[in-house]
């Protein structure tokens, strides 16, 4: 049985969008709306991908990984055209069945791009169209069915007459078809119509014309839902943002309320973690049982254990393991690592640091290209003096150590184990294991002092 193929059109100018970024670079819940396609048709278990770009297509193709073919289209002449440049492509998949959807419309799920494999395959359909049925169908294709139920073809909003554009089952822009009836098809296919186009939509009338069963999977509305400007970029939006937190609820996720929650597909959160008002977690992201994130919150690429609290707070491309308390107003820059049991207290920015289990940074400090070993103490305004204008240079802080409040630690410096410095410190020598380190002004005390403006 020959490998099944998927064909993905991406060459559209997207004019709507009056973006300077390819249409199908947009984003719906900060993934841009082609990987949402990709991803589903991977997921459905379809590894022979090809995109068909044009409009913009160096920054879709640097977008693209290894594993996906591309072709160009260099003259944008309807999506019939579009999958004719992929024609020596579909070659090799001769003798299975190729699946093609669109760029711009990225709520397919795996689930229903299986599904409809599965009716095409298992009927023997040379196509067949997922189709969905709405009160608004403005914009679709209309899909015109035979007495059987079959479609008999597909005609274009601009191609319609009143009674067409009455109909409710529109075109949803995927398709499976046999890839040895396609490729004929593709160079019959004609332009007479309103817009000039080849128009992929054609093909199952074709077939329907020669006698062969075209069929329809009916999908819900709004997974065939695209985006040809921001508005219905924002509507992809709120579908896809409720989906996510239904689907995180359904697996025990706590979001008592959803205002402001916006949770991008690929983030992983365990059963009893509780997403408070205000919170964005964006990325790859992986957050443990119990953990509360938020109110008022950035999670980006990062990695939160079990039982943490996460509090008014950012973090980006970083770690926290079990137990860490975080916020209000902390900063974590790419590169942190927090152990087991860390404090983070309010208005501290960390960047490109681990810092040991149980250690507690409670307020007001800067923590940039450093190794904090566990236990230690850090007072109220600890910086690291880590850029000298022109390196940067690393702090190494040891196991049981007691920073003073407003200790300068001026890199590359080391304190070893259980070193103390005092309050208001410039520290610019290793310290060793147990001493103190002290630098600062000598203070002095002058007794009944008269202040200049008093005296005669
Ligand atoms: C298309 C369908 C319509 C369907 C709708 C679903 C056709 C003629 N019409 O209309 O029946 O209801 O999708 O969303 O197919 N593209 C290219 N090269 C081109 C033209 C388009 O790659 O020359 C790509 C676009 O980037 C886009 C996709 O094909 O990803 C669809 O094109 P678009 O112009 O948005 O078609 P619609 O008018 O939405
Ligand atoms: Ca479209």
């Amino acid at each position: 049985m020959p490998e099944n193929c998927a064909v993905i059109l991406a060459a559209g100018e997207g004019k709507r969008m009056r973006s300077s970024k390819a249409k199908v670079l947009q984003e719906v819940l900060f993934k841009p709306m082609l990987d949402w396609v990709i991803d589903s048709v991977k997921a459905a278990g379809i590894e022979n991908i090809c995109v068909v770009t044009g409009h913009l297509r160096e920054q879709v193709e640097s977008h693209l990984g290894p594993d996906i073919a591309a072709v160009v289209q260099e003259k944008r002449l309807g999506t019939g055209h579009a999958v004719m440049q992929a024609a020596d492509w579909l070659r090799n998949y001769a003798g299975g069945n190729c699946l093609v959807l669109c760029g711009d419309a990225p709520l397919f799920s795996a689930a229903t791009i299986r599904a409809s494999g599965e009716v095409h395959c298992n009927n023997r359909l040379s196509a067949t169209v997922i189709t969905a049925f709405t009160s608004n169908p403005s914009g679709y294709g209309r899909i015109i069915r035979d007495g059987s139920g079959l479609i008999r073809e597909i005609v274009e909003e601009r191609d319609a007459d009143e009674a067409t554009r009455a109909v409710g089952e529109v075109n949803g822009g995927a398709y499976w078809f046999d890839v040895d009836l396609l490729l004929p098809a593709l160079s019959s296919l004609k332009n007479e119509n309103s817009q000039g186009e080849y128009y992929l939509t054609d093909v199952p009338g074709f077939f329907a014309k020669s006698g062969r069963k075209v069929g329809a999977y009916v999908a819900p509305f709004e997974e065939i839902s695209g985006a040809n400007d921001r508005w219905q970029l924002c509507r992809l939006n709120d579908i896809a943002r409720l989906n996510v937190i239904r689907k995180h609820m359904n697996a025990g996720v706590s979001i008592p309320f959803t205002d402001g929650v916006v949770i991008g597909p690929d983030a992983e959160i365990s059963p009893d973690a509780v997403i408070l008002p205000g919170t964005e977690i964006k990325g790859k992201c992986r957050i443990g049982e119990g953990s509360v994130i938020g109110p008022n919150s950035l999670v980006c690429d990062s990695e939160i254990g079990a039982g943490c609290t996460f509090n008014s707070s950012q973090i980006y491309s970083s770690a926290l393991g079990d137990g860490v308390t975080v916020g209000p107003f902390v900063h974590i820059r790419p590169g942190t690592r927090l152990m087991d049991g860390v404090h983070v207290g309010d208005f501290v920015e960390i960047k490109n640091s681990s810092v040991g289990e149980g250690t507690k940074l409670p307020h007001l400090s800067y923590i940039g290209d450093s190794d904090v070993g566990s236990g230690v103490n850090c007072g109220c305004g600890t910086v690291t003096a880590n850029y000298d204008g022109k390196n940067k240079s690393r702090t190494s802080i040891g196991d049981g150590s007691f920073i003073g409040c407003h200790t300068c630690l001026v890199a590359p410096v080391s304190l070893g184990e259980n070193a103390f410095t005092a309050a208001g410190s410039v520290v610019t020598k290793d310290v060793p294991d147990g001493a103190l380190a002290i630098g600062r002004g000598k203070l002095e005390i002058k007794e009944n002092w008269t202040p200049p403006k008093d005296r005669g």
